[in-house]
């Protein structure tokens, strides 16, 4: 990646066992590494190459050790009026998110705040640091999560502390977040970015397409009924079988020998 960034930083991970791993970390110390509209068009731009890029198959999203994020940027909104807002769609970045074919890990540690944890829980996998304090302070500003929190929190966590959280604008540590079922690894914060990158590089071990596939499967969960949903399911999985990989996996299995994925 040669291309230059105002606010975050940028690497390739090399995996001898698989494709490689992209790391995006953000890098705003001054600002508790809060999400400006720039930070998000970048983060969003580099997924987008990872994605049309066939030596990557996952990418982990950090911060530092202190703050993953702290939010939205507060003095980039200070000023706008609900007009300037919906004229500005200055949130539209976010859904381009949704988009994303490959999977993105959060490796969160310290605050992990508002837009922060937003995109915390945008990511498919969130793994932290036991430091780790998640909250949605908006209320504290007069305004709720914008870019997704309540939805997201809510089909993560359940109502009853979803509403907590947004209502009251409680912290809540990592371990409460583990508990709640949302953190899925929690670590010590020396290991939570190299466990992070371990379970990339784990995932980038097998076929993108399959990986790509389950992925969109499972985002759908959230949005389809049962019935719809293992239609979703049954079709992905059946197109996989016109997959190199997938002739590969199964005759790997049966001949004894470790599978050569092509990605393909
Ligand atoms: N936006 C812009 N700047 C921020 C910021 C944010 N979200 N969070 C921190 N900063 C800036 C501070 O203004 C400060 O800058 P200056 O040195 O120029 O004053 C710098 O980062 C360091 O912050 P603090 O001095 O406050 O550091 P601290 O250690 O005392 O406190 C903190 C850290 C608890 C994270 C505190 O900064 C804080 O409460 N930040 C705001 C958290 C918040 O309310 N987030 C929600 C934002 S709204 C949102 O995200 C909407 C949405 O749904 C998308």
């Amino acid at each position: 990646m040669n291309e230059k960034f105002e606010n975050i930083l940028v690497n390739i991970t090399e995996n001898p066992s698989g494709l490689n791993v992209g790391l995006i970390e953000i890098n705003r110390p001054k600002a508790k590494n809060a999400l400006n509209t720039e930070t998000m068009t970048e983060i969003v731009s580099v997924l987008e190459s990872f994605d049309k890029d066939k030596t990557i198959g996952s990418t982990v999203i950090t911060g530092s050790k202190d703050a993953f994020s702290a939010g939205a940027d507060i003095k980039e909104m200070a000023v706008a009026n609900s007009t300037d807002m919906y004229i500005k769609d200055q949130f539209a970045i976010w859904d381009k998110l949704r988009k994303i074919k490959k999977p993105f890990i959060a490796a969160a540690s310290g605050y992990t705040l508002g837009g922060g944890f937003e995109l915390a829980l945008a990511c498919d996998i969130l793994v932290a640091s036991e430091t780790t304090k998640f909250a949605f302070p908006e209320v504290t500003l007069g305004v709720i999560p914008g870019a997704g929190g309540t939805q997201r929190l809510t089909h993560a966590v359940g109502k009853g502390k979803a509403m907590e959280m947004i209502l009251s604008g409680k912290f809540m540590t990592a371990k409460e977040m583990f508990d709640a079922g949302l953190v899925t690894i929690l670590t010590a914060e020396d290991n939570y970015l190299n466990d992070s990158l371990e379970l990339a590089k784990k995932i980038a071990s097998y076929p993108s397409i399959a990986i790509q596939l389950g992925k969109e499967s499972v985002l759908k969960a959230l949005d389809l009924t049962v019935d719809e949903g293992i239609e979703f399911e049954r079709k992905n999985f059946y197109l996989l079988f016109s997959t190199e990989d997938k002739f590969e996996g199964m005759n790997a299995f049966i001949e004894k020998r470790k599978p050569e994925w092509k990605h393909k």
